[in-house]
């Protein structure tokens, strides 16, 4: 516990605490109040119909519905999270993307595995105040299946305009989907208000440590509520798009399957009880329902600090929850039993590098101020020793080939690292193979002090893109470098 947090529970007794810990932060605070447990709701849908979607996506600031209370923020169409874009492998999915802002922007498929190039996922784009562009993105006819999203990526002003409201998810559906009851969007964001539910300003220290908001909610609301009848089988799709939070998600009394993360599916479905979701990951998950109800909690996790720096950068020193749950949403299972659903289909083994020809081992070391080896006035964030700059090229790739890269973090903190369009496949985690089937990520977390060892198969695109922290703060600050395939 910070020593803020320690403060403020010492002045206010057991009052506090006794509201339990959704509640709590509400309590000292007396500043946005969320209004919790609504009926669960979800995004708008929009689906592709004969290979195409085509979208328009206005970027504007405006009053929307948060925790169930007017607040000014940013959004797509006019909500928060934008609308759920469901494709299908061999889609061409295009968007109009309208800024209404008075600030820059641009548009990022994250994780889709399409070019970089043109009006495709191209983030070196920027679409000035009043002007709209046209992105195309085509999907590959084996792109894999999963659970993907879409946010603003102007450099300098990602964690902002993320932060404020700007994002949605993309679902590549599957050919072969197990059979559920129903399918719940669940995009999970973080946001703090004021009294007047306006968003709040990240403080130095916040872009520091990465912000994380004092609100966390599903689909734009505190705590809402879900039924279900037991032994029914339900698929969520869940998306961590808060800015620094890492999601330690729990369901406990519940029964959780991971039938993928990120990119693709698993061969088999295997239980977790508890998910890890660093900024950008993303969870396809199977919950069986068992009587009773049960709630999804984001439980602490401990990402580090900065030398020199007091508390953890984790929501109490940000002003939060503290290392206390957060409680995300409650299920409550009753009724009559539901049949039990057949098996899940087993799908063929997903690409495996362990055993690939690698044509380049690389390094990248990611520095944030007080790791080791960096001088007391080197305050900056970087790869490899520099700063982003969109007109260097720092990872020049040959086309067709297979690399291996040892991903370095000498920070006392935990960096989340991002590659666009190539997925990257974990080889060694913790000092060891990584055992079991393939694990395809594309935001992989480097500990801190700690490293992780990834392959990546340049295949079928060519183009420049980027790689970086996806702690944005981080990101904005100059933890980015840019690659190009040829
Ligand atoms: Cu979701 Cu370049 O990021
Ligand atoms: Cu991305
Ligand atoms: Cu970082």
């Amino acid at each position: 516990m910070s020593r803020r947090n320690a403060l403020l529970i010492g002045g206010l007794g057991t009052v506090g605490i006794a509201a339990g810990s959704a509640g709590l932060w509400w309590t000292f605070s007396s500043r946005f109040s969320p209004v919790a447990g609504g009926e669960f709701t979800e995004p708008d849908e929009l689906r592709s119909s004969s290979g195409r979607l085509q979208v328009r996506l206005e970027a504007s600031p405006g009053l929307v519905e948060l925790g169930g209370q007017r607040a000014s923020t940013l959004g797509y169409n006019g909500r928060v999270p934008g609308p759920t874009l469901h494709v299908r492998a061999g889609d061409v999915l295009a968007i109009e993307l309208v800024n209404s802002m008075a600030v820059p922007t641009n548009l990022h498929v994250h994780g889709l595995h399409v070019s970089p190039q043109g009006n495709g996922d191209n983030v070196f784009n920027v679409v000035e105040p009043g002007q709209s562009f046209s992105y195309e993105y085509r999907l590959p006819v084996d792109h894999p299946p999963g659970v993907y999203w879409y946010h603003p990526h102007h450099h300098g002003m990602v964690a902002e305009q993320i932060f404020a409201g700007l994002f949605g998810m993309i679902i590549v559906e599957d050919t072969d989907p197990p059979a559920t009851s129903r399918e719940r969007i669940m995009v999970i964001s973080d946001i703090t208000l004021d009294g007047s539910g306006t968003v709040s300003d990240a403080s130095p220290m916040d872009r520091m440590l990465g912000r994380e908001g004092e609100l966390v909610l599903v689909n734009g609301q505190s705590n809402p509520k879900l039924s279900a009848r037991p032994g029914e089988r339900e698929r969520w799709r869940i998306v961590n798009t808060c800015v620094a939070r890492y999601l330690r998600l729990r369901l406990d009394g519940q029964q959780m399957q991971l039938l993928g993360m990120d990119s693709g599916r698993y061969p088999t479905p295997g239980n977790a009880d508890e998910l890890l979701l660093a900024p950008g990951n993303r969870a396809d998950v199977l919950v069986t329902a068992v009587a009773g109800d049960a709630t999804l909690r984001a439980v602490y996790y401990n990402r580090g600090s900065m030398a020199g720096m007091m508390g953890p950068a984790g929501p109490a020193s940000n002003g939060g929850q503290g290392t206390g749950d957060i409680v995300l949403a409650t299920l409550s299972v009753s009724g009559a039993p539901a049949a039990s659903p057949p098996p899940v289909p087993t799908l063929p083994a997903p690409a495996d590098l362990r055993t690939a020809v690698v044509a380049a081992h690389r390094q990248l070391t990611l520095a944030a101020p007080g790791g080791m080896g960096m001088g007391m006035g080197m305050m900056s964030f970087t790869i490899n020793g520099r700063e982003f700059n969109a007109s260097r090229t720092d990872t020049t790739v040959a086309a067709q080939t297979v690399e291996e890269w040892t991903l370095v973090n000498p920070s006392p903190m935990d960096h989340p690292f991002h590659l666009h369009v190539w997925p990257m496949q974990v080889i060694e985690d913790r000092g060891g193979q990584t055992p079991g089937p393939p694990l395809w990520r594309d935001v992989v977390n480097i500990p801190a002090n700690g490293q992780v060892k990834v392959r990546i198969n340049f295949k079928d695109f060519t183009g420049r893109s980027v790689y970086h922290c996806h702690i944005l703060d981080h990101e904005d600050q100059g933890m980015m470098g840019v690659i190009e395939v040829r």
